[in-house]
């Protein structure tokens, strides 16, 4: 018999619910045709919940997660909500109390996908970034003093423990050699001016890398790293990097791979669960419209299979992703060629 995975589903806000639809709508697909099997339970955690009851993420509900085989997030996000608190009592609560410590974003321009950078192709823009998760300035250390006064003080701490980042580290590495492309991995931190924490990154960076003499290495700068991301992503295989670099350097990864409508991102813990979600965000103006691109949200999907180790369920998605954009949509306006969000799940579904 095959196995049978349990899979949550977070819809979410704005238009994460439709993309959400497209995404099941593949895995159901894949599941007939390569015999795995998905349990499917829904979870309402988002703005619109919360504005209708309170809650964000009861324990109870955070429980029943943390037993799931993996996780699948559309987008949270509500123009209604201060800024801040479904970000921090939602999505980084997941992150932290499911110890999600890997962010994992492949930066991958597939064939027929426009991307703004000139004379570069698929063949150059296809590295992935690995990023810290749990730890850094996202920790929320620090705090005001003499908050309001002329005389306030903000502190914004950047939390580095060893532990965190050589678990990331290793993952990187051991990613690295498993993607097997070019078995380089570039460390992405700011050594001349973190004189602490990114210290501690090239310290542990250099005892680690003693483990895997088959990986190359090099170092960059963040700073001259988003120039050689722009300049040069050829060179790029996997880089590893902390919570708020990997942060900025993947909205230009997501970018140069042909924007929000195809990026997407695994929150991963390699010995627990894993939640895997566009990254797109919740595009409250198109909520409801059928024009959001749903090929972030297949992708996640995708990398839901990949996950779960089913390769071969992975590799069928991963075709027909790249059949639908190379064959009918042939950029990542799918509207312009007449689909819609729904239309572009089906075509998903028609190669499959
Ligand atoms: C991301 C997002 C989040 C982050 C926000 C929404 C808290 O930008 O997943 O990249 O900063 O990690
Ligand atoms: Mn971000």
């Amino acid at each position: 018999m095959s196995k049978e995975y349990n899979i949550a589903v977070i819809p979410g806000d704005g238009t994460g619910p439709e993309v959400v639809t497209e995404g099941i709508k593949a895995l159901e697909a894949v599941s007939r045709k390569c015999k795995v099997a998905f349990r499917f339970k829904e979870f309402r955690l988002g703005g619109e919940h919360y504005m209708e009851n309170g809650t964000l993420l009861p324990d109870d509900v955070l429980e029943e997660l943390r037993e799931m085989d993996a996780i699948f997030l559309g987008a949270i996000g509500h123009s209604d909500v201060k800024p801040g608190i479904l970000e921090k009592e939602i999505l980084l609560k997941l992150r932290f109390e499911l110890d999600l410590y890997i962010n994992l974003r492949p930066v991958k321009l597939f064939p027929g996908v426009e991307t703004p950078l000139k004379n570069k192709g698929p063949d150059d823009i296809d590295f992935v970034v690995v990023r810290e998760n749990t730890e850094g300035i996202y920790a929320g250390g620090g705090g005001f003093f003499k908050k309001g006064s002329p005389h306030e003080v903000a502190i914004q701490e950047s939390i580095n423990t060893r532990k965190g980042v050589e678990r990331c580290i290793r993952y990187a590495f051991e990613y690295c050699k498993k993607r097997n492309k070019d078995r380089h991995l570039t460390l992405c931190a700011k050594t001349n001016v973190l004189i602490y924490e990114s210290d501690l990154w090239y310290r542990v960076f250099e005892e680690v890398q003693k483990d895997y003499p088959d990986v190359q290495t090099d170092y960059q700068h963040v700073d001259a790293l988003c120039m050689w991301m722009i300049k040069n992503p050829e060179q790029f295989d996997v880089i590893v990097t902390n919570n708020i670099f990997g942060d900025i350097i993947t909205d230009i990864g997501a970018i140069i791979q042909g924007g929000l409508g195809i990026a997407a991102g695994g929150n991963i813990n390699p010995e627990g669960t894993a939640m895997f979600e566009p990254i797109g965000g919740s595009a409250p103006k198109y909520a409801g419209t059928n024009k959001i691109n749903p090929l972030a949200a297949i992708s996640a999907v995708q990398m839901m299979l990949d996950y779960l180790g089913e390769n071969e369920a992975a590799e069928t998605l991963l075709e027909s992703i790249k059949r639908v954009l190379e064959y009918d949509l042939r950029s990542m306006d799918a509207g312009k060629m007449g689909f819609g969000t729904s239309q572009v799940g089906d075509l998903v579904v028609s190669y499959i």
